[in-house]
């Protein structure tokens, strides 16, 4: 079954004076896709979110959400989408519901059903106890919560979270991920995140895509771009051995589920499908070798990340 395609950008592309900032990209998000957006500073991220939403035009290419052409039909786009900027920014004066129930107003959603889904929305990001206070009296990682809420108000089809997770505490930032991933599963809603955290990515994300210098380097699922990444397998195992021969090698290389065998120094890097250890163990012991340390890993976002940039 093919899933729908919710983000589509053909040769996306911008410009600013003589500069491109964004180079023909292509991008592809299905639906229920948690997409993390990757790259360094000045990558074109936030550039190409804005072109996305219709909030600045492209210098040529298009972008799609839902089927809609983001700088003809802007205003298609916003109603599906939701969008927490860089900086989220509220009436500060203002409680916390009070700014949730302008933004469900400012979204024509009809007057009955205003309170119930501002109650609710508070509910899932935990600020209930806290809706009558001012915005302005809000910690960052408060501010970031109540952004979400902002835009669960509208349920939206597709989020849109430019670092929606800078300035929160460490138990606050899984929480919030965690959050955003159940929502997304809840409500069918898909997500594209920017995150400079690879950790956070790789927590909740199922497809990536890393800019560089306005263009991407690899775009995929993680999954996949993970198991290449380790040259194959789902797992890495790492042995430390007094010596190292190329029969031992070889004698590793049989057993099943051994994807590849590299040397690196006095280290073996095995890539498996499962967790091989005792099998390995006992293949390093019969040929009569000295086991000093064995190390299990499953891929990192890390591998990825560096290898696509060495290869950029
Ligand atoms: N309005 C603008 N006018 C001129 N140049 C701009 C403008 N907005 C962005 N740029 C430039 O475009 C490039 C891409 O910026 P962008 O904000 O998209 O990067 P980013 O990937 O979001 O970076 P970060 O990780 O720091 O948020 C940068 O070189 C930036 O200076
Ligand atoms: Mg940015």
């Amino acid at each position: 079954m093919t899933k729908q395609l919710i983000v589509e950008t053909v040769d996306l592309t911008k410009n600013y004076d003589n500069t491109t900032v964004v180079d023909k990209l292509n991008l592809r998000i299905e639906e229920g896709d948690i997409f993390g957006f990757l790259g360094p500073n000045g990558a074109g991220k936030t550039t190409t979110i804005l072109m996305l939403l219709g909030l600045t035009e492209p210098t040529s290419g298009t972008a799609h959400i839902y089927g809609y052409n983001s700088t003809r039909e802007p205003l298609k786009v916003k109603r599906i989408t939701g969008y927490v900027p860089e900086k989220v920014g509220f009436y500060e004066d203002l409680a916390a519901g009070y700014n949730l129930a302008y933004t469900a107003r400012l979204n024509g959603l009809p007057e009955e059903l205003v309170i119930k889904r501002v109650d609710e929305s508070l509910d899932i990001v935990g600020l209930s106890e806290v809706a009558e206070q001012k915005v302005g009296e809000f910690s960052r990682g408060m501010k970031q919560r109540l952004a979400i809420a902002d835009i669960l108000i509208k349920m939206p089809k597709v989020a849109i979270l430019d670092e929606p997770t800078s300035g929160i505490d460490p138990e606050g930032i899984t929480q919030m991920l965690d959050m955003i991933a159940e929502i997304a599963k809840e409500r069918k809603m898909t997500v594209i995140m920017c995150s400079h955290q690879l950790y956070q990515v790789q927590r909740i994300c199922n497809r990536i895509g890393i800019l560089a210098k306005g263009q991407l380097v690899v775009e995929g699922l993680l999954d996949q771009l993970g198991r290449e990444a380790l040259g194959g397998g789902r797992l890495r195992i790492e042995v430390k051995l007094t010596e190292i021969t190329s029969e031992l090698i070889d004698c590793i290389r049989r057993i099943g589920g051994v994807v590849s065998v590299e040397r690196s120094g006095d280290l073996l890097l095995i890539s498996c499908l499962e967790d091989l250890r005792p099998q390995i163990a006992r293949v390093i012991v019969g040929a009569n070798g000295l086991l000093v340390e064995m190390k299990i890993q499953s891929y990192a976002l890390e591998d990825i990340y560096r290898k696509y940039f060495r290869e950029a």
